[in-house]
């Protein structure tokens, strides 16, 4: 149950708890001992007070006989003097504690105000105080009175018992509350680390999913979802791993096939010129993919070289459509360029050079021949909107948003003729992403397909 770090929050809490609580405690302690003491010291006063006044009424032997008998049934002691000092009445026996203070009065000083003379509990067995009796304007004597220190000690000393008592209810409830205060923490704390532990030996399946809405809750939701973030990375990876291994092994049958018919030497000059070409174009495409492979690869790391200027976006595509046209007469397809020659985009050349080939070699690969490529672009808010748009086959509705994924192909069946490995469009979106743009496509079967590639505008905008 005491893990490190419920111990560590407790302990915190406790000492900080315990810390206010004592200084609380200690003022409140000071002021009401203190209020007690000064209460038990004025009632004393008043008690000489009454009797100083009730003296000066009549000081007489009878009167002050009377007040000695008086104080003398109670816990009280006076000790009345005339003017001069002189003992005139006493209730109970005189010590030397009471003598002393009757000696540090002076009796020359004429006050009409009776006033507190020992208030020192602590150390002495007395407090005292002196009422002056004052007869028409004449100081006509002194009424001391005594009280034993040993009354204030019993209050004080209920006082502190009554004071340990609720302090020690506190510290039972502050104890009780920091338990069940740092395991409302640190129990979906050890949850979670429990589920970590869990995720890194390779268990997905972890849910931690909580109604709290504060910051534990939020974490603890922000791991169940990594949890299946992974898990559908993992799946994604497998998958891919598997369609790359696929893809690697078609071409590799081939060539290996068509090696061991030609290692056989039993066929014609054109057979062999023909199988030599297939083993060449199938080595191509595999330098191809894993030439694309490594692209990839390096964009997933951030690794992929970009180095944005501003480009006229007219030239990069009529050198675009330079570069292709000899494979487009080749199939009769006729390649336009329309675009304003002053249109600039803040781009890597090369980097969109490589996508706007491989879209249109993608429309090549599936556009008839007789039909038409358009490449237009125009100007959008604050990009620039490059369409190519062909005359193909089109491709199906509930394929189109799969065409950017990874190794993905309408045609499942990789023909020799049209079959790419399916990495161009990813590669594609990759690189128009990783320069802020976005890349579109839509198509209609029969009718043909549009890519649409959206990038920063250059000049003022960049
Ligand atoms: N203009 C288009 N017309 C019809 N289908 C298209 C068009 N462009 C892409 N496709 C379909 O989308 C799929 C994915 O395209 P992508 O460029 O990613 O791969 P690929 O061309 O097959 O291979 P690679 O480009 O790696 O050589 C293609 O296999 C094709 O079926
Ligand atoms: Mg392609």
């Amino acid at each position: 149950m005491f893990n490190k770090l419920s111990l560590k929050i407790g302990m915190l809490f406790f000492i900080f708890i315990l810390i206010i609580q004592a200084f609380l405690f200690a003022t409140l302690y000071v002021t009401l001992v203190n209020e007690r003491v000064d209460r038990v010291l004025d009632s004393l006063l008043a008690r000489g007070e009454t009797h100083s006044e009730v003296l000066a009424d009549s000081f007489e032997e009878v009167t002050l006989k009377h007040v000695g008998m008086m104080e003398a049934a109670t816990n009280f002691i006076v000790v009345i003097t005339d003017a001069s000092g002189e003992i005139l009445v006493n209730s109970d026996a005189l010590e030397p504690e009471m003598l002393a203070v009757l000696q540090h009065t002076d009796f020359k000083k004429v006050s009409t105000k009776g006033e507190i003379v020992e208030e020192d509990w602590k150390t002495k067995r007395y407090i005292a105080t002196d009422s002056p009796i004052t007869i028409d304007g004449q100081h006509a004597g002194h009424v001391f009175m005594f009280s034993p220190t040993d009354n204030i000690e019993r209050v004080v000393g209920h006082l502190k018992n009554q004071f340990l008592l609720v302090a020690l209810i506190a510290l039972v409830l502050t104890i009780i509350t920091i338990l069940l205060l740092s395991r409302f923490i640190t129990l979906p704390l050890i949850r979670m680390k429990e589920a970590t532990e869990q995720l890194s030996q390779g268990n997905n399946q972890v849910d931690l999913s909580n109604e709290r809405n504060d910051e534990l809750g939020e974490l603890a939701n922000a791991i169940t979802k990594l949890s299946t973030d992974l898990d559908r990375l993992k799946k994604a990876r497998n998958e891919f791993l598997s369609s790359i291994s696929h893809e690697l092994r078609t071409p590799l049958t081939y060539i290996k096939g068509y090696a061991d018919i030609l290692e056989r030497g039993d066929t014609t000059e054109r057979e062999r010129e023909e199988y030599l070409s297939i083993i060449r174009e199938e080595t191509a495409h595999l330098t191809s993919l894993i030439g694309n492979l490594f692209d990839l690869a390096k964009l997933d790391r951030n690794q992929f070289a970009i180095e944005q200027k501003k480009v006229s976006i007219a030239e990069l595509l009529n050198s675009v459509a330079l570069l292709v046209k000899p494979a487009f007469e080749e199939k009769q397809i006729t390649l336009s360029v329309q675009c304003s020659e002053d249109l600039q985009a803040y781009v890597d050349s090369e980097r969109i050079q490589q996508v706007l080939l491989n879209i249109l070699d993608n429309a090549r690969k599936h556009s008839f021949s007789g039909s038409d490529v358009r490449i237009t672009c125009t100007e959008e808010e604050n990009k620039i909107a490059i369409r190519i748009r062909d005359e193909g086959q089109g491709i199906p509705e509930d394929e189109l948003p799969f065409v950017f994924d990874r190794l993905y192909r309408v045609e499942k069946s990789r023909s020799r003729e049209r079959g790419g490995s399916g990495l161009g469009l990813a590669i594609a979106k990759e690189i128009v992403e990783s320069h802020g743009g976005q890349i579109n496509i839509d198509s209609q079967v029969g009718e043909g397909t549009t890519v649409t590639v959206r990038l920063k505008r250059g000049g003022d905008h960049s």
